[in-house]
């Protein structure tokens, strides 16, 4: 039996801010802003997968007023929550997931993303899946104030 779960998540853009999207540094002039290293495709697929078994969202797991999550790298984070689910013996069955993004263009990164994703995760990368959008310069994300991200994981119980 599958258990999907679906995960969304935004930050804002700043300066001086480095764009890490699933755990790849992407060049660009502005990055995204948070009290971890603010990697917005990683956050909602780890809030996918705690869906997937009802165990709460990321903020539950990792609280951004511990000290011990500034600046902390996503990658650690989604390896911690992986953990937790094989622990509960489920595995990734797949997970699909979208950047919404104006700028930059995410097409040329988009396989390093993926391979990342499924080194971290310990899968194959025709599991992984990660998609770009525009927002056509609409709202939030489509004036650059910020880049969003949605994810659904799919989870298969283990016998
Ligand atoms: O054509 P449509 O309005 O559906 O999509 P779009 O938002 O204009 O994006 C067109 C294509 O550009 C997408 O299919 C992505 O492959 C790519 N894209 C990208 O590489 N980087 C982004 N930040 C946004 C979109
Ligand atoms: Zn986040």
């Amino acid at each position: 039996m599958t258990r999907f779960g679906i995960g969304y998540d935004v930050h804002r853009l700043a300066e001086n801010r480095k764009l890490i999207l699933g755990n790849v540094e992407i060049p660009h002039e502005l990055g995204l802003a948070g009290h971890s290293d603010a990697d917005v495709l990683i956050h909602a697929i780890i809030d996918a997968m705690l869906g997937a078994v009802a165990l709460g969202d990321i903020g539950q797991h990792f609280p951004d007023t511990d000290e011990k999550f500034k600046n902390a790298d996503s990658g650690e984070l989604l390896k911690k929550i992986h953990e937790l689910i094989k622990s509960k013996n489920f595995c990734i069955g797949n997970i699909d997931s979208v950047i919404v993004a104006q700028k930059p263009k995410l097409s040329p990164h988009i396989l390093k993303i993926r391979q990342r994703l499924a080194e971290i995760l310990e899968t194959d990368l025709d599991l992984i899946s990660v998609k770009a959008k525009t927002e056509e310069g609409l709202g939030f994300t489509g004036n650059e104030q910020g880049i969003s991200a949605y994810a659904v994981v799919g989870l298969e119980k283990l016998q």
